[in-house]
């Protein structure tokens, strides 16, 4: 008898309440993997931000065929071997994909088995656990491409906003590898003294419309009138208009989330006179701008500091795979404790 496994389907996208447009089913066959494929038996993935977006129906690269199951990153061991595959993987090989729904035909990572070409997989080393493994490749890898396109000189300030998220605490991480001074910007005061000591050289306070700290101000004293050599926004709204306003001239500011919504805005005059830069940044554009082996290069240097414990996420609440509709609800939820993911 063929065998089943549970799978996550979206049928539907649901904009108010995305944890509605799933379903769960427990019958799915379980595909043979295809010539150069691997299948893997996948054990932990996370519900990130852009599965919320793409249950939404808000993602573009993940909704453009329904029924689909969703899920960008997670953590699996290879568990049996195509013909023409076992090159680089053999059995039991602990993987994450780098990512996963390339594989649109396959589905994302929120099933129990995946099948992938070889190629597209990635070793995970043993002393990084499946908890973090599984938020190993969306956050740290835009965190390494937008400080690949901002390329930012040792002892320069970057300013964030949405410091205290996953992504933004591992930029603060990371720049401090690369000597990269950090001034995030959060919209809840508790969170200041948890990102100091976590390594953020200056924290912020400030949200929505005018709210909170004049952020232009205290970046001009911080950066002894300078600006910020360059800016990165989660947030989009009004928070990137302020945001580019502490930005140096000619300095670039990299939208790459709509935490508040689907518009930004922005001053002419700091494009005009200043000549200031904003664009986006998305990881799989800047993926497919890196060319395979600088990807390949830039994914080993990221999972090295994985493996040292230089660069981690934080893990929040756990759910098993047929809980996802509150696992999506406890994504949602402002002010919560690190990346929720969904375990088997
Ligand atoms: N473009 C790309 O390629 C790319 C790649 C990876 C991630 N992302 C984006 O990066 C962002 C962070 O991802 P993550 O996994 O780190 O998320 P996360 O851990 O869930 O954190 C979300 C953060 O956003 C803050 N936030 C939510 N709504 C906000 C608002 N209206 N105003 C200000 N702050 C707000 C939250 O603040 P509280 O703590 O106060 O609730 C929290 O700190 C997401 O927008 C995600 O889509 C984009």
């Amino acid at each position: 008898m063929a065998q089943k496994q549970t799978a996550i389907l979206v049928k539907e996208f649901n904009v108010e309440e995305p944890q509605a447009a799933i379903d769960i089913c427990t019958d799915v066959p379980v595909k043979t993997p295809a010539d150069g494929e691997v299948r893997v038996r996948l054990t932990c993935r996370p519900v990130d931000p852009a599965d919320v977006l793409s249950l939404q129906g808000h993602y573009p690269p993940m909704c453009q065929e329904l029924p689909t199951v969703p899920g960008i990153e997670g953590v699996g061991f290879v568990e049996s071997v195509g013909s023409g595959a076992g090159k680089k993987f053999s059995k039991g090989a602990r993987v994450v994909g780098t990512p996963f729904p390339l594989h649109l035909k396959n589905g994302g990572t929120w099933q129990q088995y995946i099948n992938v070409k070889e190629d597209e997989l990635f070793a995970v080393p043993q002393s990084v656990d499946d908890e973090q493994a599984a938020q190993f490749y969306i956050n740290p890898m835009s965190v390494r491409g937008m400080l690949d396109t901002l390329d930012i000189p040792r002892g320069e300030w970057l300013l964030q906003s949405a410091a205290g998220s996953n992504l933004g605490r591992m930029m603060i991480q990371m720049a401090k590898i690369f000597g990269i001074r950090t001034i995030g910007v959060i919209r809840r005061e508790e969170q200041k003294k948890e990102l100091l000591e976590a390594g953020a050289d200056e924290v912020l306070v400030a949200s929505g419309e005018s709210d909170g700290e004049d952020i232009a101000a205290r970046v001009k004293e911080i950066t002894k009138d300078q600006g910020a050599y360059g800016a990165i926004d989660a947030v989009a709204g009004v928070m990137t208009q302020r945001l580019l306003a502490a930005v140096r001239p000619k300095g670039t500011l990299l939208v790459y989330g709509l935490m508040s919504g689907l518009t930004f805005s922005g001053s002419i005059l700091d494009v005009l006179i200043e000549l200031k830069v904003i664009t986006g940044f998305h990881i799989d554009k800047w993926k497919q701008s890196c060319g395979r082996e600088k990807h390949q290069k830039l994914l080993k240097e990221v999972m090295d500091m994985f493996a040292e414990g230089k660069v981690t996420g934080v893990v929040g609440e756990t759910f098993p795979l047929e809980s996802v509709a509150e696992a999506v609800q406890a994504t949602t939820k402002a002010g919560k404790k690190g990346k929720v993911l969904l375990k088997d």
